[in-house]
């Protein structure tokens, strides 16, 4: 039996990972802001799976909340196997029109708490030689799209200099960089979606099916979905220029709002 922790746990794709990996066998650490809610998955996913469930109330925006899950992460009695960096939001608005406080929480939330935890969790298991660490990008990260965006790179460069760093050690990490997926992020944000074609929103289960293959599969980044590999390979080409450009144009007649 092996044990997952999960930040953003509760909706959306930390949901989804929660289901999976708990249909798996797996025993869970479920961690995100609003308790209710997680004592409500934890017991739903222990009933259906039979699995162990805790619950850690913690916000990944605050030192306290990040020091609460790196503890829980490094208790040698209750090893972790397999973390999930999947907490995150995004914030309305383009460049000077998001309040200053905001675009800080995001980098505390997708970078500083990515860091933080990835170390304890990846410390941990160097010494017992073998773990797994999943933190959750975007396809944002290939991309200039401001603070989020920006935020979402570094998660992706991080990550694979950690992974090289640990080469050998047992332990692996992998970027998870998906495109549109149905969840409460955009709703949550205010954003609206009617003008986000169809075809390219995706389904978080099948997401994080594709994301728990391609970290069988030793990947390192991954992009799930084929739709969204064409897409950045696309990307990828495209003279550094010319993207900003296009993106900045199409994101706005098809991106949130
Ligand atoms: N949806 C997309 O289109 C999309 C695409 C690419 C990448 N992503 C990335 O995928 C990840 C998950 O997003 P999602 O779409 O599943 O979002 P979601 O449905 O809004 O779920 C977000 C989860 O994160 C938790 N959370 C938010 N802020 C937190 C904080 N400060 N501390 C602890 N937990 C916090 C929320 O629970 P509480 O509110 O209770 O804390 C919730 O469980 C994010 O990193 C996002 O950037 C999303």
């Amino acid at each position: 039996m092996t044990t997952a922790l999960i930040t953003g746990s509760t909706a959306g794709i930390g949901a989804a990972f929660a289901r999976r990996l708990a249909a798996q066998g797996h025993d869970l650490v479920l961690v995100a802001r609003d308790t209710k809610r997680l004592r409500e998955q934890a017991t739903e996913l222990h009933d259906r799976h039979g699995i162990e469930a805790e619950v850690l109330t913690g916000d990944l925006s605050t030192d306290s909340g990040i020091e609460g899950v790196a503890e829980r992460l490094t208790d040698q009695r209750r090893p972790v196997d397999l973390l999930v960096n999947n907490a995150g939001f995004g914030n309305k608005g383009r460049y000077l029109d998001v309040p200053m406080a905001d675009e800080l929480t995001m980098l505390k939330v997708h970078c500083e708490a990515v860091l933080r935890l990835t170390s304890a969790a990846s410390g941990a298991m160097r010494e017992r030689g073998r773990g797994a660490v999943v933190n959750v990008a975007s396809v944002a990260a290939f991309l200039p799209r401001g603070t989020y965006g920006a935020s979402k790179a570094w998660v992706v460069q991080f990550t694979q200099g950690a992974a090289k760093d640990l080469a050998g050690s047992g332990v692996r990490l992998m970027a998870l960089c998906p495109g549109f997926v149905r969840t409460e992020f955009h709703q949550r944000a205010g954003m609206g979606t009617d003008n986000i074609p169809r075809w390219m929103w995706l389904d978080a289960d099948k997401v994080v099916a594709a994301a728990l293959s391609d970290l069988a599969h030793g990947k390192v980044v991954s992009v799930p979905d084929p739709r969204y590999k064409a897409l950045m390979g696309l990307a990828k080409l495209a003279p550094r220029p010319l993207l900003g450009g296009v993106t900045s144009r199409t994101g706005r007649k098809y991106g949130p709002r």
